[in-house]
């Protein structure tokens, strides 16, 4: 998997329980995978059509490095699948511990909206993932 984006949870993305709020970390997620996706795909027209199921193994805490890889799972004609990863990074051992993990989907959109195929030129370059 590649790394996506690196955060730092902060005091104000705590939640009542001095966890991170889990609707932060989805919005992380979301944001380090579009910007992935928009790489991938040469186009910032895309947009969260699928979040698959999250689940939060553990807990995150004030000053805990968040590192978020992904890796490109499928091309359709109009969709782009990521699997992610968000995971604890341990800035004294650089161990990292696994805090989520999900797939999205992405649609690329025209300038009215409406889904239009990825560039052929982009799924040649993933010859093994071109189906869905
Ligand atoms: C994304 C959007 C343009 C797709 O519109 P649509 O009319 O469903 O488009 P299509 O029917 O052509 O489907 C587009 C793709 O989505 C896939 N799709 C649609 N509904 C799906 C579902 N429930 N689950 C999985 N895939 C789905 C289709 O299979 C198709 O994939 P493919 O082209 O790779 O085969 C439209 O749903 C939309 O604008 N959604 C809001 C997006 C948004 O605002 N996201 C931000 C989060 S609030």
């Amino acid at each position: 998997m590649k790394l996506i984006g690196t955060k730092v949870c902060k005091k104000s993305d705590l939640g009542i329980h001095n966890n991170l709020f889990g609707g932060t970390m989805l919005s992380w997620i979301d944001e380090a995978a579009v910007a992935f996706c928009s790489e991938v795909c040469f186009t910032p027209n895309l947009v969260t059509l699928k979040l698959d199921e999250v689940i939060f193994k553990e807990p995150v805490k004030e000053n805990n490095l968040i590192k978020i890889y992904g890796q490109v799972m499928f091309f359709g004609n109009t969709t782009i699948t990521l699997n992610v990863e968000a995971r604890k990074f341990n800035v004294y051992t650089h161990e990292e511990k696994l805090v989520t993990t999900t797939k999205l989907v992405f649609v690329r959109i025209d300038d009215d909206g409406s889904a239009i195929p990825i560039a052929k030129h982009v799924k040649e370059k993933y010859p093994e993932l071109n189906r869905k």
